[in-house]
């Protein structure tokens, strides 16, 4: 329960370079068991959400390596198909574990899955699209009892909402099922082509990845392959509102811009000048930013829930009036309440938020809810005169590999 102590109104300046994307190691891990073999992720983030990954892989019984960003997971000797709720309440995105192992063991037992607390985090979708794939599940106070009665047979899966998570499992377990799946209504978020291209170098045969239609031809089985994760676009999002919310410049290196094209127009409409290269993403902010008419978080490509906190944080100090409105989760104003302490001036009405800017924050004691509630105190304690102490960085850890260390190398006073 560590806390980050901040000394905020330095305009930062320099370049950091962006680690691997948390929310595509996380599938790309489940997918390692599906093939009886070695493979090897390299880009791969080290945070505490991975590290829970890699505990569920050895309990099913494979081993994993990692030698700094690269980690090496042998399922060979896959044995287990159950998920102990210790591990399975720590991070909700466990649940992308149940399509794999199925797929493996054609037996899974898993628990309701914990994580951040953005309002009820309902499976629903990610159950009964894998029932309409074969698989029997049973619910047993509270833990899912699942078998599949011979091998998963393809299906024509329309989602009712483009679930990141449930394209993502049905994606694991449709890879070795017997015939086609085609999923409507995908999510098309650059984590879900990237775990579909690790699959297909593993032999599967999967197109329009993407794309809001996605087809699935079963293969009898996968092998192995060595894959580089794709760069994290939400924490380039969160240091380029670093360096915006600082009145800085920043030179972001290591991304993907093309993942961001969403979220660029919001922050040239706050005033910061950007430069995009391929793999880089250069800002300069203005001394006080213009308020953002209206920002709608959307599946992708829309503008993206997780971009939401941080840059939600520079309406807080912008000339004017903004609108937020989060479509995405129902509880996903956990940073508002610690903004107010900071003195910035903020209404929530259901899923709106108007931000009226105030000139300055002022540092103050303040708590990390979520993981990205948490990114954006970092964001209100660099801007913010005085010294802002963040508590339950736990959940910021989760997300970003050394955000402290990073922020300190382009001149932050913050510490750990
Ligand atoms: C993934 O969560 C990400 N997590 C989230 O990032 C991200 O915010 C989200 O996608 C949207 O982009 C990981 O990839 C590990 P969803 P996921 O299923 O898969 C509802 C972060 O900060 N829903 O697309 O859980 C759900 O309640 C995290 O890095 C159902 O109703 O997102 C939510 O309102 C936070 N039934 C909406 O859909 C279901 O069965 C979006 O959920 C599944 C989801």
């Amino acid at each position: 329960m560590g806390k980050l102590m901040i000394d905020g109104g330095v305009p930062l300046s320099g370049e950091i370079s962006v680690h691997g994307a948390k929310n595509s190691s996380l599938p790309l891990l489940a997918a390692t068991l599906i093939s009886a073999g070695r493979s090897v992720l390299h880009n791969c983030p080290q945070l505490s959400d991975v590290d829970t990954a890699c505990r569920i892989l050895e309990h099913l019984g494979c081993s994993v390596q990692r030698e700094g960003d690269t980690v090496t997971v042998d399922s060979s000797e896959m044995s287990c198909s159950e998920i102990p709720e210790s591990l399975m309440s720590e991070m909700r995105s466990s649940i992308v574990f149940l399509g794999a192992i199925a797929a493996r063991l054609g037996t899974a037992r898993v628990c309701f899955p914990g994580g951040c607390e953005l309002g009820p985090r309902p499976i629903d979708l990610h159950l009964s699209a894998l029932q309409q794939l074969g698989l029997e599940i049973q619910d047993d106070h509270g833990y899912l009892d699942c078998t599949v009665h011979g091998r998963l047979k393809g299906a024509k899966i329309s989602l009712s909402f483009p679930s990141v998570g449930a394209t993502e499992n049905i994606l694991l377990a449709a890879c070795t099922a017997e015939g086609e799946t085609v999923i409507n209504n995908a999510a098309s978020e650059p984590e879900i082509v990237d775990l579909a291209n690790f699959l297909n170098s593993c032999g599967a045969d999967i197109r329009g990845a993407g794309e809001q239609s996605i087809l699935i031809r079963g293969v009898d089985e996968l092998h192995s392959a060595e894959h580089w994760v794709i760069p994290d676009r939400i924490v380039a999002a969160t240091y380029l509102s670093c360096a915006a919310a600082t009145g800085g410049e920043l030179f972001v290196r290591n991304c993907c811009p093309e993942h961001l094209d969403s979220v660029f127009p919001v922050l040239e409409e706050m005033g910061c000048k950007l430069i995009v290269g391929r793999d880089s993403i250069y800002i300069r902010a203005k001394s006080r930013l213009n308020p953002v008419k209206m920002v709608r978080t959307m599946p992708y490509p829309g503008f993206p829930t997780d971009a939401q906190p941080p840059i939600f944080t520079l309406a807080a100090i912008a000339n004017g009036t903004s609108v937020f409105v989060e479509n995405i989760f129902e509880n996903r104003f956990k940073h508002v309440s610690e903004l107010l302490k900071m003195g910035a001036n903020i209404k929530v009405e259901g899923k709106v938020a108007v931000i009226q800017g105030v000139p300055v924050l002022s540092g103050a004691n303040v708590r990390a809810y979520d993981l990205r509630a948490g990114a954006a105190m970092v964001v209100a304690g660099l801007a913010a005169h005085g010294r802002t102490t963040i508590s339950d960085i736990q959940h910021i850890d989760r997300g970003y590999e050394r955000i402290d260390r990073d922020l300190q190398q382009i001149g932050a006073r913050i510490s750990r």
